[in-house]
C-alpha cells in the first residue's frame, strides 16, 4: 500500500451536506474561503442557492445542489452534478441532521424516531454508497467527516434517541476508518457542544430563557456555545494535508464539555 499525501484545500472538491445554515454553511463557507471547490448540498434548494452565490460573489468556488440526504437519488445526483462540474471527489462533509424535541425518551413517537434515524444514519449508508466508490475509482485517497455529537460521548436526559443516532455515527465512523484504510481514504467525526443554529430551540431542556442558557453554559468549561467556525477549522483540518495521519478519531469540539 502506498500512502497518499492529502491534497491542499485548494486543489480539493469538498462536499458538504446541510450546508444551507447553521454549522454546514459555516463549514462550506470556511473551507470554500481556503480555495476548495464546495458542493453546497441541502434540503433547502433556496438556502444552498444562497450559499453558494455568496460564496461566488466572494470570488470562490461554489456549486448548489438541492438533495435530500436521506434518499440514494439525491445522492446519485449530488455525485452527478459534481462529477459535470468538476474533476472528482477528495472531500465528503457528513454534516445534515436534525433531532427530536428534548423531552422524554417514551414522548417520542415512531415517525419521528424514524425521521431522525433516516436523517442522522442512514444517510451515512447512502453516502457510502455513492460517494466510496468514487475514491476508489480515483485512486488517490480521499477524506471523510462525520459531525456526530457529545450527545454521543456524554448523553444526557432528553435527547436520548438522537444521541443514539451520534452514537452511531461514532461508531460507523470508526468502522469505514478501519474498512477504508487500505484504500487511504480516512474517517474521522467531530462532537460539537451545543451551539445557536437552527437546531438549538430543540436541543434546550425549556424554553430559550436566560436561566436555562445559564444552565447549559455552566456545563462548558470555556463559557460559550459552539460557533459554526469553531466546526468549520476542525473540518478543515480533518480534510487537509495537516491531519494526514488522522483517521477514526471522534474530535470533540465543545470547549471541554466532555472532560
Ligand atoms: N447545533 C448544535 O447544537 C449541534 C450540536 C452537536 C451536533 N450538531 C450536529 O450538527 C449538524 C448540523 O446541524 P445544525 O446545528 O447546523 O442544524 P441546522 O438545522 O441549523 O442545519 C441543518 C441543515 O441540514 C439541512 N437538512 C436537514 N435535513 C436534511 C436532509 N434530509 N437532506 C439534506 N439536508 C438536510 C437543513 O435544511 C439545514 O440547512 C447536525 O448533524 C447536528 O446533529 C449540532
Amino acid at each position: 500500500m502506498t500512502p497518499i499525501e492529502p491534497r491542499p484545500l485548494s486543489e480539493q472538491v469538498v462536499l458538504v451536506t446541510g450546508a444551507g445554515g447553521g454549522f454546514g454553511e459555516g463549514i462550506a463557507r470556511h473551507v470554500a474561503a481556503a480555495g476548495a471547490r464546495v458542493v453546497v448540498a441541502d434540503l433547502r434548494a433556496e438556502q444552498a442557492q444562497r450559499v453558494a452565490t455568496d460564496i461566488l460573489a466572494e470570488g470562490g468556488r461554489a456549486l448548489a445542489v438541492a438533495m435530500d440526504v436521506t434518499r440514494a437519488d439525491g445522492w446519485q445526483a449530488l455525485v452527478e452534478r459534481t462529477l459535470a462540474q468538476w474533476d472528482g471527489i477528495d472531500s465528503l462533509i457528513n454534516n445534515a441532521g436534525t433531532t427530536h424535541r428534548n423531552q422524554s425518551m417514551l414522548d417520542v413517537d415512531e415517525a419521528t424516531f424514524d425521521r431522525v434515524y433516516a436523517t442522522n444514519v442512514k444517510s451515512l449508508y447512502w453516502s457510502a454508497q455513492s460517494v466510496v466508490p468514487v475514491l476508489r475509482r480515483q485512486g488517490r485517497g480521499g477524506a471523510i467527516v462525520n459531525i456526530a455529537s457529545t450527545a454521543a460521548a456524554r448523553p444526557r436526559p432528553g435527547l436520548t434517541w438522537y444521541a443514539g443516532t451520534k452514537g452511531a455515527a461514532v461508531t460507523i465512523t470508526k468502522a469505514m476508518a478501519a474498512e477504508l484504510a487500505p484504500d487511504q481514504i480516512r474517517v474521522n467525526a467531530i462532537n460539537p457542544v451545543m451551539g445557536e443554529t437552527g437546531l438549538f430551540g430543540d436541543f434546550l431542556p425549556g424554553e430559550n430563557t436566560p436561566a436555562v442558557r445559564e444552565r447549559i453554559l455552566a456545563t462548558i468549561p470555556l463559557g460559550r456555545f459552539s460557533r459554526p467556525l469553531d466546526i468549520a477549522r476542525a473540518c478543515a483540518f480533518l480534510v487537509g494535508p495537516e491531519s494526514a495521519f488522522i483517521t477514526g478519531v471522534a474530535m470533540e469540539v465543545d470547549g471541554g464539555r466532555c472532560i
